[in-house]
């Protein structure tokens, strides 16, 4: 009798891939990354308590990264001006590098990376260490380089992340980054008390809504991808926060089906991209909160109407009970109710789940795409 033992089988769990194990992992990367970060009420960030004076005294910050980690940044830039008031600029840290960058001793770098081992990243962080700057790091990896590198880190606690495409550590990235701006906005005094106690309840809620999508519309889903198996191109359209999350269903789809698949801020669609719509066409549209931001739902539902008029398929990602999206939209993947600031940590969940049930449906290895690593050590 033998037991027939495969190693990489047991670590997944029963998932059948890396990537299906670490979505469903979603709601456990946010709540862990939220653990022990709040005190009566308010965001105090351990890891940060002494560095008072440093988060007064600045006047802007930068944040640096690559990839996946790079839109995570950008949903930060709105939650860090929103609540702390400070000036945030987003960059792509190969960018960065190699563009003498005004920083000095009055800018933040702070780098997002799941590895910490990215040398794009490491090298961004090195150049803002030498031109003056205080960097922060906000890595997935205890004691990788760019956290060694820097003056200070937070920390997240998704887990290690195994599929090159990155899920998990996506979300715990952007609430790594919400829980930053909470903290920065408690220190400047920016951020009135009860916001600081209703934000905090909403990270604390968002476990739980992000386990509603994958228990109600997971296979609602992986059934739409399967049906989408042959596309050839696919757009996605997203405003304010929205818009990191068009890019980041756009990479997804590109690094692991293969397709052709770009990411537009709904409001330049008039611009340019609107071209490009032709019968057939699917457009993923990340709507806003009818009730949390009106002006911006009804921009983007007048954008679903346009491209709807020129024979788009239109696949909403809107708030359970959203009816002015339903007349227009061919499918709509529902997410529940959150502020807006926190809605991109759900609405990204069908696009992660859509991205790998459309490469299981062409049959690719959805854990080691062709041409990418998981974490890349050369610049
Ligand atoms: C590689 C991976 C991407 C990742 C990027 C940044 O290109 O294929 O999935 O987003 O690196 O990685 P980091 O570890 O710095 O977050």
């Amino acid at each position: 009798f033998e037991v027939k033992w495969d190693a990489k089988a047991a670590e997944k769990g029963g998932w059948p891939s890396f990537m299906a194990k670490e979505i469903s992992e979603e709601p456990e990367a946010v709540a862990n990354t939220v653990l022990g970060r709040t005190r009566d009420g308010q965001v105090v960030i351990p890891e940060l308590e002494g560095l008072d004076d440093l988060f007064r005294g600045i006047s802007r910050i930068v944040i640096v990264g690559a990839g996946t980690a790079a839109y995570s940044a950008f949903v930060g830039k709105y939650a860090i001006e929103q609540w702390a008031r400070i000036p945030v600029e987003v960059e792509l840290a190969h960018e960065f590098r190699y563009r003498s960058p005004l920083v000095g001793p009055d800018v933040l770098v702070v780098s997002i990376s799941q590895s910490g081992e990215t040398m794009d990243t490491l090298m961004a962080v090195k150049e803002a260490t030498r031109l003056g700057a205080k960097t922060l790091s906000i890595c997935n990896t205890q004691g990788a380089t760019i956290p060694r590198e820097s003056d200070a880190v937070v920390y997240l606690h998704a887990g290690p992340e195994v599929a090159v495409a990155s899920t998990k550590a996506f979300v715990a990235q952007i609430t790594g980054l919400y829980l930053f701006a909470l903290h920065l906005g408690r220190v400047r005094g920016t951020v009135p008390a009860e916001v600081q106690a209703e934000s905090i309840d909403e990270l604390n809620t968002l476990p739980e809504k992000i386990r509603w999508i994958l228990e109600n519309e997971q296979e609602h889903i992986e059934q739409l991808a399967h049906w989408m198996a042959d596309t050839r191109s696919v757009l996605f359209l997203g405003r304010h926060v929205g818009y990191p999350i068009a890019l980041e269903g756009a990479l997804k789809l590109k690094e692991i089906s293969y397709i052709h698949a770009e990411g537009f801020a709904a409001g330049e669609l008039k611009h340019g991209p609107i071209a490009l719509v032709e019968p057939g066409l699917p457009v993923f549209v990340v709507v806003p909160s009818p009730s949390g931001a009106p002006e911006l739902h009804s921009k983007v539902v007048s954008n679903i109407q346009e491209i709807r008029a020129r024979g788009a398929r239109v696949i909403a990602i809107a708030e359970a009970g959203d009816a002015a999206v339903l007349p227009f939209a061919d499918e709509v993947l529902r997410i529940p109710l959150a502020e807006p600031l926190f809605e991109p940590i759900l609405a990204v969940v069908p696009l992660h789940i859509f991205a790998m049930g459309l490469a299981n449906a062409k049959g690719l290895d959805v854990d080691q795409p062709r041409n990418l690593a998981k974490s890349v050590t050369v610049e």
